[in-house]
């Protein structure tokens, strides 16, 4: 079930430089929502820009009943979210989309996040901590300053490896460097990032066959299953099959998927 929203705004903070927090009253939505899935945000109060914005749940609240997004201003729809003030009202329709798959305690579990692919995940290890998993947390970006969540992760007393690209933070190099010692006592792998850094994770945990599920990002219209607008390649059985990313996914299968296709 999804709802149509409109929540005021009770938080908007900078955490760095073109990335903010955004956090709205909605109870029932913070009831529904699980791990994976996004709101489709209406960023300004006219017409323009007249499609909704997808973001994915970034934490919840039951208690309070809050939501709160994470999201990089990158286009006009974000710029006018961030100008949005503690206070304003926020029209969102959400919980939409299938999350991931929550395991049971005793799974053995990485989560892969590129840039600003901790969003989704962040809730997710909330979530599988509160059943008694404890995942090891890999991430990456291209530079410290595109590090996001750290200490708010930290905080919950996982183990996490950080790479950036230029080195400015953790280990140089990639997010997927850091994966193959971890493979051998692994059983599930969660990833939302870049596309090729999804297929790099895709390929690793086939290659030792390691359950995997990736968020999976196209341009959306309606956000509801009713346009196509974001059809991606999915294989089926013996063949391929079109899947809406926003109410078939976002969350697949990563050997569901037909990369680059
Ligand atoms: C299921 C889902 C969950 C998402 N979760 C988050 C999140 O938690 N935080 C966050 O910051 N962003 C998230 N995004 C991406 C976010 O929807 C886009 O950044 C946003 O729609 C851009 O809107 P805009 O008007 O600011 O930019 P636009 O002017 O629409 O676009 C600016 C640039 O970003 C590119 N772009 C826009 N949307 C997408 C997209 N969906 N996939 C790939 N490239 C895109 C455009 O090609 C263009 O180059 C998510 C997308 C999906 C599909
Ligand atoms: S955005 Fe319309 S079907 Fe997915």
């Amino acid at each position: 079930m999804s709802l149509i929203v409109t929540g005021t705004i009770v938080k908007q903070l900078q955490v760095a430089t073109n990335y903010y927090l955004l956090e709205i009253t909605a109870p029932q939505l913070a009831q529904l929502a699980q791990p994976g899935q996004f709101v489709h945000v209406q960023c300004s109060g006219n017409s323009v820009p007249l499609l909704r914005r997808p973001i994915s749940i970034n934490s919840v609240n039951r208690r309070s009943g809050t939501v709160t997004i994470l999201y990089r201003v990158v286009g006009e729809g974000t710029r006018l979210l961030a100008d949005k003030r503690v206070g304003d009202l926020l029209n969102v329709i959400g919980p939409l989309g299938k999350g991931f798959s929550v395991v049971s305690s005793s799974s053995k579990v990485i989560l892969v996040a590129g840039g600003i692919g901790i969003a989704p995940l962040y809730f997710l290890l909330q979530e599988l901590l509160a059943k008694g998993v404890k995942p090891t947390v890999l991430i990456g970006a291209r530079t410290a300053d595109d590090l996001l969540l750290i200490s708010a992760i930290k905080a919950l007393g996982v183990t996490i490896e950080i790479a950036t690209e230029d080195g400015s933070a953790g280990v140089q190099g990639r997010v997927t460097e850091l994966l193959p010692k971890y493979l051998p006592d692994t059983d599930m792998i969660y990833t939302c990032g870049p596309t090729p850094m999804m297929q790099a994770v895709a390929l690793i945990a086939q290659q030792k066959d390691i359950a995997t599920e990736v968020s999976l990002e196209e341009r959306m219209g309606c956000g509801v299953g009713a346009c196509l607008a974001c059809s991606c390649k999915i294989k089926v059985g013996t063949g391929n099959e079109y899947k809406r990313v926003c109410a078939d996914g976002p969350v697949f299968n990563a050997g569901e998927v037909c990369w680059g296709e």
